[in-house]
């Protein structure tokens, strides 16, 4: 079992091991105080593991409840951590209690949420069953909804007690569900020194490519927990690839998103001279070869003003995220009036193609 330690103000573990599954009680037991749990899953994940995970719970002894929601990023929303909170209460969970979110990204959010509100604040574990969620949204403790004026806009920093994950769940994702969470792995490829991109290269095993990912976040995590300056290096791609989701109306993913969003910053970065043309060239290989879009149709223009709006900026200057060499990139603010022109190279290599990806 491969263990990696998350260094936050209340530390924790993620444990990566096939088969993890059937254990999750007990290894739990070490981790929550409490007698009561409430599983959290959705309508896609539930039929597949729900079950076996229920019982790995009862098999160490804990009282298990369980709240199931509709699947997909619509369910994402105050009025379902409502529903949940009201289950919890039924339940008569108290503070000693847990949730344990069984799913993908948006059920890990949810429950992560609910958990910061409930009772004012409950333990919880996350068992990712997509593999976005085991690289990414398991671990760092950002917890969110959506609201009607964009996504994550509501949410809380809520470390989880514990992480487990058993790759041998995403056996059963679809190509385009894996493909995404490709997209973030290839990030901290880029941003993590480069060891998840020789893993990728030598075909290593699932297991050791999901630790490394959760390594390198969780270094970045543990020294910048609530997001002040070093952990917005995790949003490579996001800044253009959000803008592209929301010129599409959210008709693409958000792995496609940032797939295209990381090649913008990379080549809008070589154009700057900041890092060498091989950098974007691997980089797009990787994401070519996991079936992830490397082209938009939305022109350079449109993506520096659709990402101006973004209300998660501060001020009127843009952090993006550059790639600077081989699995290194810098943070760099950037006037909301010059982004247009840091990425208008872009037009005709990432931006502005005819046949790229629109949604
Ligand atoms: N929960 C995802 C993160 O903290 O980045």
């Amino acid at each position: 079992m491969q263990k990696i330690e998350v260094r936050t103000g209340v530390p924790y573990a993620a444990l990566i091991e096939d088969r993890l599954l059937r254990s999750a009680g007990i290894l739990s037991r070490s981790v929550l105080r409490g007698g009561r749990i409430m599983i959290v899953s959705d309508e896609r994940v539930a039929p597949l593991y729900l079950a076996e995970t229920k019982q790995a719970f009862e098999a160490a002894e804990f009282r298990v409840f369980t709240f199931t929601f509709p699947e997909g990023e619509g369910a994402k929303r105050l009025s379902t951590v409502e529903q949940l909170l009201n289950a919890a209460d039924s339940a008569g969970l108290t503070r000693s209690d847990a949730f344990v979110a069984l799913g993908g990204g948006v059920v890990c959010d949810l429950t992560g949420l609910a958990a910061a509100l409930y009772l004012r604040g409950v333990d919880y574990i996350q068992i990712p069953t997509t593999l976005l969620a085991m690289a990414d949204a398991s671990v760092g403790g950002k917890t969110a909804v959506n609201l009607v004026g964009g996504k994550n806009l509501c949410g809380a920093f809520h470390q989880p007690r514990l992480v487990l994950c058993d790759p041998r769940v995403l056996e059963t994702l679809s190509p385009a569900v894996y493909a995404e969470g490709m997209a973030e792995v290839i990030k901290h490829g880029a941003l993590g020194g480069g060891s998840v991109l020789d893993l990728m290269q030598s075909g290593a095993p699932m297991a050791d490519l999901i630790a490394e990912n959760i390594r390198i976040k969780s270094d970045i995590v543990s020294r910048d927990e609530h997001e002040q300056n070093l952990r917005q290096l995790l949003n490579l791609g996001h800044t253009f690839g959000h803008a592209v989701e929301k010129l599409s109306g959210f008709s693409v993913y958000h792995g496609e998103g940032v797939s295209v969003g990381m090649l913008i910053a990379a080549w809008a970065s070589v154009q700057a001279g900041r890092c060498g043309e091989e950098v974007f060239r691997e980089l797009k290989d990787l994401l070519q070869e996991n079936h992830l879009p490397v082209a938009t149709v939305y022109s350079a223009r449109e993506i520096a003003s659709a990402a101006m709006n973004d209300k998660k900026r501060r001020g009127d200057r843009i952090t993006v995220v550059l790639p600077v060499g081989r699995g290194a990139c810098e943070l760099v603010p950037v006037p909301a009036a010059e982004l247009e022109a840091l990425i208008t190279p872009c037009d005709g290599v990432v931006t502005g193609l005819d046949g790229g990806l629109k949604g």
